[in-house]
């Protein structure tokens, strides 16, 4: 028999080795792409917020907007066994992890708290899988807005555009004033935000054809031509050291004045408020002309994974965290999202946010609230990369736009399998 003999200085390691601060009992361990000025500060109202209940952290933010790398690290992790307590997710993504049996069952918490009552029926399709709730949504974005310098915008006419003409307008009166006037960073996942408001700007039935349903004929037609051309025509206002820049630095260049305006979603509004601006006076927030009416969502959510009993508790406090009202509202007053429950007032909103809240409300009952591409509420992972890849492939002139909406059939056909 082998003796399992430790050496003293093992031994004395062990002993000096400090008792962890929290037990499993009491800790998080948070995987979320939130790195931006804007984002941390918001993160910052979540992480404070279960903090003052006896609950550590344990942060693992990876970045990259869109959240495409953080899904990267949590495909290593889930593989290694070793998933953590909760990670922020988006739409299709989150189904495909249900799928995998790998999820939890935050049943418990949300039937207490009722949140079937609460939280909008587009949200709760992503939120439950099989009548079971696996994810606490934190907020609603929308990534039809445009975000514009208010003295760029009095430069240049002082009027806000409301018709893709009048866009185009303003843009050349930017040019002609010598700033960029689109500020933009060249990465898939920004391109594609833009395309979002652009299809939807073509019509709403027109966005539902194309993005929801992928029906060929929309998405080789020749209204996609033209909003390829939209792109290639908004390509023309960005500078020339657009490409791979960081959304939060498109938006600083709004900030500074360097830029006129960002189609971004309202994340970016979190960026001008961390910079101590204020809407109405330093930026102003319109919906993407032409979409008046019209939202295209993708709310944040935190899905929680199969964890051992021991980690339970505090995962449950963290959910219930996340609904509980007072917290969405001092949460998304921060990150220039609106509340992922219908029952919080817009009281403590700005004037952007309070828009944001109605227009949702609006949409919703109008049957204008459509799943955002860009953003993981239209289609599955792989679709969404295949559309990236066309539409990223024009906006960096690869393809014209014929040739791209020819592009966007086949890699769609091809990405369904
Ligand atoms: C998320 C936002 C985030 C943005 C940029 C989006 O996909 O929904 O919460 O701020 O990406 O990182």
């Amino acid at each position: 028999m082998r003796k399992f003999l430790m050496s003293t200085a093992a031994v004395a390691t062990l002993l000096a080795a400090p008792m962890p601060l929290a037990h499993a009992a009491d800790s998080v361990e948070v995987l979320h792409w939130w790195t931006s000025g804007g984002e941390a500060a918001a993160l910052d109202v979540l992480k404070k917020n279960l903090e003052s209940q006896g609950v550590t952290w344990k942060d693992m933010p990876v970045a990259g907007g869109g959240g495409e790398a953080a899904m990267t690290a949590l495909r290593a992790r889930v593989t290694a066994g070793d998933p953590p307590t909760a990670v922020q997710a988006l739409g299709f993504d989150i189904t495909d992890w249900a799928k995998q049996g790998v999820v939890g069952d935050l049943g418990e918490v949300a039937d207490k708290e009722g949140w079937d009552k609460v939280v909008p029926a587009a949200l709760q399709n992503f939120a439950k899988h099989d009548g079971k709730w696996i994810a606490a949504p934190v907020n609603v974005h929308s990534t039809n807005w445009v975000w514009i310098s208010k003295k760029a915008l009095d430069a240049a006419g002082g009027k806000a555009p409301e018709s893709w003409d009048e866009l185009v307008a303003v843009l050349d009166k930017m040019q002609a004033n010598g700033i960029t006037p689109l500020g933009h960073g060249g990465q898939a996942w920004q391109d594609a935000t833009i395309f979002d408001a652009v299809v939807l700007s073509l019509g709403t039935d027109f966005y539902k054809s194309s993005m929801i349903d992928l029906d060929p004929a929309a998405l080789g037609s020749d209204k996609m031509v033209e909003a390829f051309d939209r792109m290639a025509k908004l390509k023309t206002y960005v500078d020339k050291d657009f490409s791979g820049r960081d959304w939060n630095l498109a938006s600083a260049m709004v900030i500074e004045g360097k830029a006129g305006m960002q189609m971004m979603g309202d994340w970016a509004k979190g960026e001008f408020l961390k910079a101590g601006q204020k809407p109405g006076t330093d930026f102003v927030c319109i919906r993407f002309p032409g979409t008046q009416g019209a939202v295209t969502f993708n709310s944040d959510m935190f899905m929680m994974f199969k964890v051992g009993d021991d980690k339970k508790p505090a995962q449950l406090k963290m959910a219930a965290d996340i609904e509980d009202p007072a917290f969405q509202s001092s949460f998304n007053v921060v990150k220039g999202s609106v509340p992922a429950r219908t029952d919080v007032p817009d009281t403590a909103f700005d004037d952007c946010g309070k828009k944001g809240i109605k227009d949702l409300a609006e949409a919703n009952s109008s049957g204008k609230l459509f799943g955002s591409m860009a953003h993981g509420y239209a289609a599955p992972a792989a679709v969404k990369n295949a559309l990236y890849d066309v539409v990223t492939r024009h906006f960096n002139g690869e393809l014209d736009s014929k040739a791209a909406a020819a592009a966007l059939v086949e890699a769609v056909a091809a990405a369904k399998g």
